[in-house]
């Protein structure tokens, strides 16, 4: 295990990259100790690929000196530390190049045509597992309606072998971004399309559907996971794998689910009604008996237990209470939220009966209105991160961050799966006490403003 000094970062991160780099680009064996390391940890997890018989050089210097985006660890580093000197040409020059070396949709096919290069070059299956994390198999269900490559990335830095993955790509994206999906899944055992695929209309049942679909589907290939984790493929970790599992496992089988506030009646007293892909509020008024007592507002970014997916599925209740928001609108923010509260629905009991909001630790998502600071740009009240928030993004104890868009900038994404590749590799000690303590009331204590969180 390597512990870094923060002053350190720089030097810390510039040789994990380079380590990674190496592995992800399967060079041929040599004599760095860089390398061995990383070869070390290679062999102790996949099966021997051949690479003896390969001609040995010197890998580092050769990467160093060919491979012109060593520049981006260093450049990341000073953008987290913050207080290094950042020449916005500089940077803005390293974003163009990222921009012009995106896959389009349709490269996938040719990409996927040999999976085990596929596989072997773009990084998965090379990472440490731990045996905590195969005793703890998590289910992903990502929601996606665009970019082919962002997801992609996405899936390759969250992708573990004994893990599984669902992804619903919308019905109404184009051909071309469903047959890339399918390719790219059709290169591992457990990663999916959804097998029921919806036309998702925005604050519309229909995102429930499309997420309980991907739901379905793991629960009956998949018999261990413990978490689902509902992901939209907007969204990136700040956590490695191994610390997802620790910070879940502090769940003692709970949902993580949030409660910001009452429910704006409007959404649920009128019927809605659907025009040209819309949301449409009628002037009708619902007349059917809700079947919960009370109904409560979260958000949809949740993690939710085995049992109580379960629960979802086949209990006549939450059939009922489905079948009820049919017609309310952003259904999505009600269905688990208020579910959860229920005395009979596993996850409980506990912090979920509050009479209070509080929060989630599933995901940050820096809306509008908050005090959170947004360098990039807001769309529909929230931001979309740019490389100037990578500083207090890694400070962040959330396990995913919302929102990303890869053409707006890809550094800050390239920046976050180095980081988290970084710390997959080399292991930090969690602050564990602090998720014990946000479990317990489900509120953060910031201790002296900003939420320190450690970096590698
Ligand atoms: C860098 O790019 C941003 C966004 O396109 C632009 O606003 C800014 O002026 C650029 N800065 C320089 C120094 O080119
Ligand atoms: C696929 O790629 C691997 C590794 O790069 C190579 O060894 C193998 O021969 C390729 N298979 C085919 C069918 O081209
Ligand atoms: C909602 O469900 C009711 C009862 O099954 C049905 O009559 C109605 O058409 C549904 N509405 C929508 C918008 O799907
Ligand atoms: C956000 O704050 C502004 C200014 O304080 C206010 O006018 C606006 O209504 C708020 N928007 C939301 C969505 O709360
Ligand atoms: C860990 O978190 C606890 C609770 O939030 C805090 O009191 C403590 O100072 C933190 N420890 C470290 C080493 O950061």
């Amino acid at each position: 295990m390597v512990r870094c000094k923060r002053k350190w970062l720089t030097l810390c991160i510039l040789f994990a990259v380079l380590a990674y780099k190496l592995v992800k680009q399967s060079r041929p064996g040599s004599g760095s100790p860089v390398y061995n390391q990383v070869k070390q940890t290679e062999r102790s997890l996949t099966t021997s690929t051949g690479d003896a018989k390969e001609k040995p050089d010197n890998a580092a210097a050769a990467y160093a000196s060919n491979n012109p985006s060593q520049e981006i660890p260093m450049m990341c580093a000073n953008l987290i530390k913050g207080d290094g000197i950042i020449h916005e040409e500089i940077v803005n020059k390293t974003i163009n190049r990222l921009t012009s070396t995106l896959v389009a949709d349709r490269g996938f096919a040719t990409l996927t045509k040999n999976c085990t290069r596929f596989v072997n070059e773009r990084g998965y299956g090379r990472k440490p597992v731990t045996k905590e994390e195969e005793d703890f198999p998590l289910a992903f269900g990502i929601l996606m309606y665009t970019s082919a490559h962002q997801v992609e990335q996405l899936l390759r830095t969250i992708y573990r072998p004994h893990n599984i993955y669902c992804i619903h790509v919308d019905r109404k994206s184009p051909a071309v971004l469903h047959r890339a999906m399918e390719s790219i899944s059709g290169c591992f055992d457990n990663v999916f399309i959804s097998s029921r695929l919806e036309k998702v209309i925005y604050a519309s049942v229909s995102q429930i559907h499309a997420e309980m679909n991907c739901q379905r589907d793991v629960l009956k290939r998949n018999k261990k996971w413990k978490y689902f984790i509902y992901l939209p493929g907007q969204e990136f970790p700040l956590k490695t794998n191994l610390e997802i599992v620790k910070i879940l496992k502090e769940l003692r089988g709970q949902n993580d689910i949030n409660i910001v506030m009452e429910v704006p009646t409007e959404r649920l007293i009128y019927r809605h009604t659907f025009v040209n892909g819309l949301i449409r509020r009628t002037s009708i008024r619902k007349t059917e008996i809700c079947p919960l007592k009370t109904i409560k507002k979260g958000t949809v970014h949740t993690s939710l237990s085995r049992e109580f997916v379960e629960f979802l599925h086949n209990s006549d209740i939450a059939k009922r209470f489905l079948m009820w928001l049919n017609d309310t609108k952003s259904p999505e923010e009600q269905f688990f939220n208020s579910l959860a509260y229920l005395d009979e629905a596993p996850g409980g009991p506990g912090p979920v009966k509050l009479e209070r909001p509080f929060n989630a630790l599933s995901r940050i998502t820096a809306w509008y209105n908050h005090s959170t600071p947004c360098h990039g740009q807001y769309v529909r009240n929230v931001c979309v991160y740019s490389w100037r928030d990578l500083s207090w993004l890694v400070t962040q104890p959330h396990l995913f961050a919302n929102k990303f868009n890869v053409k707006f900038d890809s550094l800050v994404l390239e920046c976050l799966e180095e980081i988290i590749n970084y710390r997959t590799f080399h292991p930090t000690a969690l602050n564990i006490s602090m998720y014990q303590q946000f479990v317990k009331d489900r509120s953060w204590k910031p201790s002296g403003g900003a939420l320190r969180w450690q970096l590698p």
